[in-house]
């Protein structure tokens, strides 16, 4: 394919990115397909791309096209002051409910999903045992069954890696701000990774979803989406919310990333706010 096809082709498949993926950042989202197209000239005809931008399903090549345009950085305790707002609400809704319900959107390769299963443990510990000290006994006789934790991404590769929950200090540095003691009680050590213990990782379901689609699942007490809707278009963003407010419990909690703007109707949430963080509860 000559260089003004591919040109022409990205321009098609990045409009068509951003309202099926919310993606935006046209120009740079261009740039990659185009050279993912010319990368791979042999395989893939221009008609076939053509074809691509019609086909309404996510299939192979779509999702070729999406680990290439999505940025998947990550990694344990980001932006804590908004997981410690998360913690103090996990220790509400632990005390008021039986059981607990959280979702991870996006989780990437899943730090985040196994920081909310981390908060979570603590807190049904403290609330057992009347200590924050953590102990390797105590932790393997606790029972964390009526925790649900979702994980969920547009990206395969990324979700693959979510599973497997190792993490060196390489892997774009996933264990730079972790606490020592959730390293010790929460990972075991290999020579060459830490790899998250079962009994976490038993907590946490990933699965590869769109965000513009509606929710697989409902009623989650918190979701967390972070360092995601940066990248997406206006309507995008406020569709992606939508969805999200949707899968959220009556009562339940909607935590956003600390630049992202709240775009759903303030009548239908009460706002919370503490010296860390603002997040939104359904009514
Ligand atoms: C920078 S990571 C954020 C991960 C994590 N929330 C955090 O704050 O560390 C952004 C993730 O958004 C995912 N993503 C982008 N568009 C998506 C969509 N339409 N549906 C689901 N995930 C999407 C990407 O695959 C990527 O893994």
């Amino acid at each position: 394919m000559n260089n003004s096809s591919a040109k022409r082709l990205s321009e098609i498949l990045a409009l068509e990115i951003k309202e099926r993926y919310g993606v935006d950042s046209v120009e740079a989202v261009r740039a990659k397909i185009e050279e993912l197209i010319l990368s791979d000239p042999s395989s893939t005809t221009f008609d076939q791309y053509l074809q691509l931008s019609k086909t309404k399903s996510h299939n192979a090549e779509w999702q070729k096209i999406i680990e290439k345009i999505t940025i998947h950085e990550s990694y344990f305790q980001r932006n804590e002051n908004i997981l410690n707002s998360v913690a103090k609400t996990v220790e509400q809704i632990l005390s008021e409910k039986k059981t607990l319900r959280m979702w991870s959107v996006p989780c990437a390769t899943g730090e985040e999903a196994y920081d909310l299963a981390f908060i979570a443990t603590e807190r049904v510990y403290y609330q057992k045992y009347g200590t924050t000290t953590l102990n390797d006994k105590l932790l393997e006789d606790l029972s964390l069954d009526h925790v649900y934790i979702y994980g969920t991404d547009i990206s395969e590769t990324s979700l693959k890696h979510a599973k497997l929950g190792q993490y060196n200090d390489l892997t774009m540095g996933a264990l730079r701000k972790l606490d020592p003691v959730r390293r010790r009680y929460f990972f075991t050590q290999n020579p060459e990774y830490y790899e998250v213990k079962p009994q976490i990782k038993r907590m946490v379901k990933f699965v590869v979803t769109n965000v513009m689609d509606p929710p697989l699942q409902y009623n989650f007490d918190i979701i967390l989406c972070r360092n995601m809707l940066i990248y997406f278009g206006d309507e995008q963003k406020k569709r992606c919310q939508e969805n999200l407010a949707q899968a959220l419990a009556p009562g339940g909690y909607l935590f956003l990333g600390s630049v992202d703007q709240f775009l759903l109707n303030p009548d239908d949430f009460i706002q919370h706010t503490d010296e860390q963080s603002i997040w939104y509860q359904k009514k």
